[in-house]
């Protein structure tokens, strides 16, 4: 039985003791909701993955309540200072060199580990009750749509853990950006809503994106894996050429297929049926697994057009591509 309960000192006491007995509990963030368990139990750690379907592969992200609470699992060199004390709490996950207290369970067999300090107070109250650091990927089955509302959680995990912590709705609505700063230079992993840009702005610390080899070793395991994908078909369009999506619905249309539109607001009276995305690379963000979860029952196939090309964007767009599997027309 998954019971869903708000956020009280009465229910995070209890989803401390679970964590604390080795069980996993989900809770809000400001990005996704996450799965968690107690980083340093491996048998709890082993049980996330079971839960999710996940290939034991993708390391896990460590949460934390305060930036100070890294050096207990991390060993922190000066620069990662500056970057934490400019980020933390907020929306950015950085690699460093892990202590032995973290189980290779977590980081699957790798010698670094994944810091976070959520921006979330209600996701750093929860960790602070627990007591310990939080091991949590996002709280979906693998391969879906990651969950922004603890409904959506209990659509994937309900019978299979024995508390959702139920919070605010996720403001940020895509996964926090990884900061790789275990090589030469800082690399951004995976994009997320704080940008090179921002770091840089903040820190004066330049950081590149990290592009995928088309072969050999992934530096983020979990970047070879089908991600965030609904359960129908899913096509991008990725410029303003809107005969290409108008041609491809009539098509569909001919085989009596009900095509939906995941597009940006200001396209949304060109075509049937639509899921705005509103104006930014922040709304869109902030929508589209949600917008995911919701149009694939209500639709055969989808088409996601969106237009934006800022920096921004960056993160929304590899949850897109990732989510269509590469399919842009
Ligand atoms: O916003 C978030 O980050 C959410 C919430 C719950 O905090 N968590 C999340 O976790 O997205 P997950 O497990 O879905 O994604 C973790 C990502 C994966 O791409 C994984 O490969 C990468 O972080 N990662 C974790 N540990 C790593 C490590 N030691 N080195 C490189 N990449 C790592
Ligand atoms: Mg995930």
């Amino acid at each position: 039985m998954t019971e869903v309960r708000p956020i009280t000192a009465d229910s995070l006491r209890y989803a401390a003791k679970l964590i604390n007995n080795g069980e996993l509990v989900a809770f809000p963030t400001e990005t996704v909701y996450g799965l968690g368990a107690n980083a340093f139990d491996e048998k709890a750690v082993m049980r996330i993955f079971k839960a999710k379907g996940r290939p034991s592969d993708n390391p896990l992200i460590v949460h934390i309540a305060d930036a100070e609470q890294a050096n207990d699992i991390a060993v922190v060199s000066d620069m990662a200072k500056v970057i934490m004390k400019a980020f933390m709490p907020g929306s950015l996950t950085v690699v460093l060199p892990k202590k032995n207290c973290i189980p290779f369970a977590v980081t699957a067999g790798l010698n670094t580990v994944a810091v976070r300090n959520p921006l979330s107070e209600e996701a750093r109250l929860f960790i602070r009750e627990c007591g310990l650091p939080i091991a949590a990927p996002s709280a979906n089955t693998s391969t879906r749509p990651s969950p922004t509302t603890a409904e959506a959680v209990f659509e994937d995990m309900q019978g299979k853990i024995p508390l959702i912590l139920k919070g605010k709705d996720c403001d940020v609505g895509i996964e926090s950006t990884v900061l790789d700063l275990t090589g030469d230079f800082p690399t951004i992993l995976r994009p997320g809503i704080v940008t090179a840009a921002h770091i840089r702005e903040k820190t004066g610390v330049d950081v590149g994106y990290y592009v995928q080899p088309q072969t050999g070793v992934v530096k983020s395991p979990g970047m070879k894996y089908r991600h965030y994908a609904p359960k129908c078909l899913m096509v991008l369009c990725l410029d303003e050429n809107l005969e290409k999506v108008f041609a491809y619905i009539e098509d569909k249309k001919k085989k009596e297929l009900n095509i939906g539109v995941i597009c940006e607001e200001k396209f949304v009276n060109e075509f049937e049926k639509t899921y705005s995305l509103g104006l930014s690379a922040e709304d869109a963000s902030k929508r589209l697994f949600d917008i995911l979860r919701k149009a694939e029952k209500e639709c055969d196939e989808l088409v996601c057009l969106y237009t934006l090309k800022d920096e921004k964007s960056n993160g929304v767009l590899n949850r897109m591509m990732k989510a269509s599997g590469g399919k842009v027309l």
